[in-house]
């Protein structure tokens, strides 16, 4: 390593989205590996408004790892920092800067350091999926930095070592989850089904219900439906197979009547795992529900379908318009029904697009 004898400092910076499942991910069958029971298709929203940007640096002065998300030190000694690291360390690749005077050998990684510092453009307690977008963004700067040169594919195994979900931001517009069959769960990884570009008159609206931190972290609400509910071994075995495909197809058609019923059934069926888990878990609430109506009410109204909605591990809605005539409807309802309190900001975009809207309640 020719630049060991100077101060030398090599970074990179990349930024990742974060992604919604409109077929959801709950339950593993590989805890360490992070393998699901079932597949799952999202959609990867735009990097201007909801994403991570991660610069990670290497230096000879740098003692050990460290990590800062938002500019506040947090600790790598989770095993799910720790495996992305190492999956990466493993793949790296000699590294050449000749301005800098820097030969880094393959060898090396093993013993130099890095420094990570990770922001979200959005605010990280909101309970709006910020570690999809997060450990796709470690597992892709830190696979620039070392040379890595494995695909998006591979990394986003790398990344699902992180987070599940993260596996999915990989890609940009609409993204499968594929189970895999290898043991490692080496392709257990995200396929991309087709680009922003094959269906961009969807409008992504996220109504922020609550931005208070969840009670029960997915990672743990999964592990216990997965111990407790038979509906959830019935809906990966019976449901979801099927669902998978015709969302497939829905999205190839651009059909959004069935779209939109696959993924109103999905979050709903996920919601009702939650509540058939032993405890149950409630992640929406009152206003969740609302705004259910109000979406199935204005569907009713219209005779099909124009509106999609979905909720995480949380009460947050996400809610995917069919078109910008039907987003700023569905707006228009959203601000009667639920005002923002006075002075608060209200903005609206498209796919990629979404508008945070704050409830007073
Ligand atoms: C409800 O990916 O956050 O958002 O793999 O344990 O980190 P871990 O869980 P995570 O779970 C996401 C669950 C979900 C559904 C989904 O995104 O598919």
């Amino acid at each position: 390593m020719a630049a060991e004898q100077g101060q030398w400092l090599l970074m990179a910076t990349a930024r990742s989205p974060t992604n919604i499942a409109v077929i959801k991910y709950w339950g593993k069958r590989d805890e360490a590996l992070i393998l699901p029971i079932n597949e799952s298709i999202s959609i990867t929203l735009d990097p201007d408004h909801l994403s991570a940007t991660t610069t990670v640096a290497v230096s000879p002065s740098f003692d050990r790892d460290r990590m800062w998300l938002n500019g506040k030190e947090i600790s790598l000694d989770g095993g799910r920092f720790q495996s992305c690291l190492r999956e990466i360390r493993r793949r790296a690749e000699d590294v050449e800067d000749e301005k800098k005077g820097i030969h880094i050998r393959k060898e090396d990684w093993e013993r130099l350091h890095v420094h990570i510092a990770s922001y979200n453009n959005f605010p990280t307690a909101a309970g709006l999926a910020s570690s999809a977008a997060g450990f796709a963004c470690l597992a892709f700067s830190l696979a620039k930095l070392m040379n890595v040169k494995e695909d998006c594919g591979e990394l986003s195994a790398i990344a699902r070592r992180g987070s599940g979900s993260a596996c999915r931001s990989l890609f940009g517009g609409f993204v499968k989850w594929t189970m895999g069959n290898v043991a490692d769960g080496s392709d257990s990884t995200a396929v991309q089904l087709a680009s922003e570009a094959h269906w961009d008159d969807l409008v992504v609206i996220i109504a922020v219900v609550s931005s208070r931190q969840k009670e029960t972290s997915s990672t743990s609400g999964m592990r216990e439906s997965v111990e407790t509910s038979s509906l959830l071994h019935y809906r990966a075995k019976e449901v979801v197979p099927s669902r998978i495909l015709q969302m497939e197809k829905a999205i190839s058609c651009r059909d959004f009547a069935t779209f939109a019923k696959l993924t109103c059934a999905d979050s709903n069926q996920f919601h009702a795992v939650c509540l058939d888990t032993s405890p149950p878990i409630f992640y929406m609430n009152d206003t969740s529900h609302r705004i259910i109506n109000l979406v199935e009410k204005l569907n009713q109204f219209e005779g099909e379908p124009q509106v999609a909605y979905t909720f995480d591990a949380g009460p947050n809605a996400v809610l995917i318009a069919k078109n910008r005539k039907t987003a700023s409807l569905l707006l228009q309802r959203l601000l009667f029904y639920f005002p923002p309190p006075t002075g608060s900001e209200l903005t609206s975009y498209l796919l990629g697009d979404k508008s945070i809207l704050q409830e007073s309640g």
